[in-house]
């Protein structure tokens, strides 16, 4: 029986060099083996509208089809305007539909935000936990992460060089398996 925990990862920013995009590319590093992580992309959903729902955009069907079928979902946000990336609330929008069978609903998740500045996203942070809680999404209230300074925390190579910050989030990777496990996975 395959044990790989299946975590589907979704980056508010679709800039090429995002510190979001690195940050998830270190957490596949330093999470467990057991938890595969694979970023599901969201930058080419069209923008939400119930008007489309007759014939659902292809891309909004596979990435709903690829939550559903996601043991647990990881959301990796910047924050504009201290709120969530459109691109980002687009994609959660996409998500909650139709109504009362989104593939999100039960799902464990995880939020981390970060930020060249201090703050580490907080607002981001909580303002997407808002939507995720009225969706049913059984997003991990603890350890937060909320990672301030992430400008200067990748070495030229991208690598995340920082070691406080490495050993962070080594250990709210396995708390996040851990909230996994005992929250149960819902794949679909
Ligand atoms: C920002 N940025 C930002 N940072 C922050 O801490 N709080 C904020 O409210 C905002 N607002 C904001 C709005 C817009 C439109 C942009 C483009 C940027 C800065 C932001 O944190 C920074 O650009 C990050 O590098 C974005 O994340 P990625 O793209 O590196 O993953």
């Amino acid at each position: 029986m395959d044990k790989t925990i299946d975590v589907a990862v979704l980056v508010g920013s679709l800039r090429k060099k995002s510190f979001n995009r690195l940050l998830a590319g270190a957490l596949g590093e330093l999470a467990s083996p057991s938890l595969a992580l694979r970023i599901a992309e969201i930058g080419d959903l069209p923008y939400y509208n119930e008007e489309l729902e007759e014939t659902p955009p292809a891309t909004w069907q596979a990435l709903r089809e690829r939550i559903a079928a996601a043991d647990a979902v990881l959301f990796l946000t910047p924050e504009y305007n201290r709120s969530v990336p459109a691109v980002l609330k687009n994609a959660v929008d996409v998500l909650s539909r139709p109504y009362g069978k989104s593939a999100l609903t039960g799902k464990p998740a995880a939020v981390i935000s970060s930020s060249p500045g201090a703050l580490g996203g907080f607002g981001a942070n909580h303002h997407l936990r808002q939507s995720l809680s009225c969706l049913g999404v059984r997003t991990m209230p603890t350890p937060e992460a909320y990672i301030g300074g992430i400008g200067s925390m990748f070495d030229e190579q991208g690598a995340l060089s920082n070691a406080g910050t490495r050993d962070f989030l080594q250990k709210f990777m396995q708390s996040f398996g851990q909230w996994i496990a005992m929250t149960g996975s819902k794949r679909a």
